[in-house]
């Protein structure tokens, strides 16, 4: 199950994004925000990222108008590995390397082609499970 949610910066290519996990029967939850009204990315950045650390989402997908802010935000919570890809060797290697739980995706600098090739990616691999990239992963985690 995917947590979903964007900025009104993010919103329009968040109903791409839902029209490709619907197409594909992939479940979601959206998080908001629900039109292109303005509003603050923080709130659905940590609506999202809450949503996957306490395990209820396997992953989520985050978009506002960079994709910057909102996987700022995203990366406060603690468990949250929040990667902002905007090609698909990214997310591949974020998935592999990383382990990254959440996407993020700017609204405003890729297109709607590219960034279901970029979710299908990220949906799709696998981490390497490899011991160098968890004892790296582990140490993230330490304060
Ligand atoms: C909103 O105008 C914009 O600042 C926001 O979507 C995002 O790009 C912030 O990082």
């Amino acid at each position: 199950m995917i947590a979903i949610g964007s900025d009104h910066g993010g919103y329009d290519l968040k109903q791409e994004i839902i029209r490709y996990l619907e197409e594909h029967n992939i479940e979601y939850k959206d998080f908001g925000c629900h039109s292109t009204d303005s509003c603050d990315y923080p709130e659905f950045g940590k609506r999202v990222a809450e949503a996957v650390a306490d395990g209820s989402y396997e992953k989520g997908i985050i978009i506002c108008g960079t994709g910057i802010g909102i996987s700022i935000a995203a990366n406060k919570v603690k468990g949250v590995r929040a990667a902002l890809c905007h090609d698909c060797f990214s997310a591949k290697a974020t998935r592999e390397h990383n382990d990254a739980n959440i996407l993020a995706l700017g609204g405003r600098v890729i297109g709607p082609g590219l960034a279901v090739q970029i979710v299908e990616t990220f949906l799709n691999t696998e981490f390497s499970n490899e011991e160098r990239h968890k004892r790296r992963i582990s140490q993230l985690e330490k304060k």
